[in-house]
């Protein structure tokens, strides 16, 4: 699957390529993981695990099952301990999750994970007024639900929506917050090919129009070769996509 490809190990560095998200915009360090190491018990998951993420880019994470790819998003995400190593996220140590979600790091999951007894609507604004209060409404409400084409489901429950339409409605319950770095765990996992791809077109749409930095858990080739950036997690190490030249070189 990989034979085409070259790996390398990843390094703190900055790059300046952009393709997809990141292009027409300056190179501004968004976020800095640096030297990570996790287990579980005596177990090492991974480690020495560093790289740097620019406002705006986007970066593909890919891996066999249980090499700890949603591991490694939660431990960004200040959601999961790690043994050793920092995670520097706008200026700032990430120290737990409740602070990466107020200084704006946003998850989408696999399975959605909108709450059942909810509406559509009542679930998109649930985390908006929990970090901002009251009736306030997010100023891009109109536009993230045209984007996404939510207008005529808002007054559903989540259980009567289809797969792909829950995935729309949390993405969107995600980028209302405008956060600064999308962390999303193989979003299309759960959704057939069209519908995995439509929405997979949405969330790059959605982090290039609110330039949303994004790291992406993906099992696919396809979706990974948009992003900005690909690193494959495999044995313990983080290795991201080299160039050729390089190994020319
Ligand atoms: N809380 C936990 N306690 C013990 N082991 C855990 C825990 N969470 C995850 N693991 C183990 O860590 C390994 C990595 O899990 P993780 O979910 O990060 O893998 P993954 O790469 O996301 O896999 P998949 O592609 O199947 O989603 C697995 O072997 C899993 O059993
Ligand atoms: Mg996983």
């Amino acid at each position: 699957m990989y034979l085409n490809v070259v790996w390398r190990k990843v390094n703190i560095q900055s790059t300046e390529a952009a393709t997809e998200i990141g292009e027409h915009i300056a190179v501004e360090p968004l976020l800095a993981v640096e030297n990570l190491s996790k287990s579980f018990g005596t177990q090492l998951l991974w480690r020495d695990v560093s790289f740097t993420l620019n406002k705006g880019e986007s970066l593909s994470v890919c891996g066999i099952s249980g090499s700890g790819k949603s591991t490694l998003l939660l431990a960004i995400g200040g959601l999961e301990m790690i043994q050793s190593g920092t995670v520097t996220f706008d200026g700032r140590p990430v120290i737990g999750g409740r602070q990466a979600f107020i200084e704006g790091i946003g998850y989408v999951f696999q399975h959605y994970h909108l709450i059942e007894e909810l509406t559509v609507r009542e679930n998109l604004l649930l985390p908006f007024s929990i970090r901002f209060g009251g009736r306030q409404m997010p100023d891009i409400w109109d536009e993230v639900l045209d984007l996404l084409g939510l207008r005529e489901l808002l007054d559903r429950l989540p259980t009567t929506l289809s797969g792909g339409e829950q995935q729309r409605a949390a993405l969107a319950r995600a980028v209302l917050m405008k956060p600064k770095l999308l962390l999303a765990d193989e979003p299309t996992g759960s959704l057939d090919e069209a519908t995995g791809a439509r929405v997979m077109e949405l969330l790059l749409q959605v982090c290039r129009r609110f330039r949303m930095s994004l790291i992406l858990v993906t099992h696919s080739q396809t979706f990974a070769a948009r992003t900005d950036r690909r690193m494959l997690l495999k044995d313990g190490f983080l290795c991201e996509q080299g160039y050729k030249r390089e190994v020319d070189g």
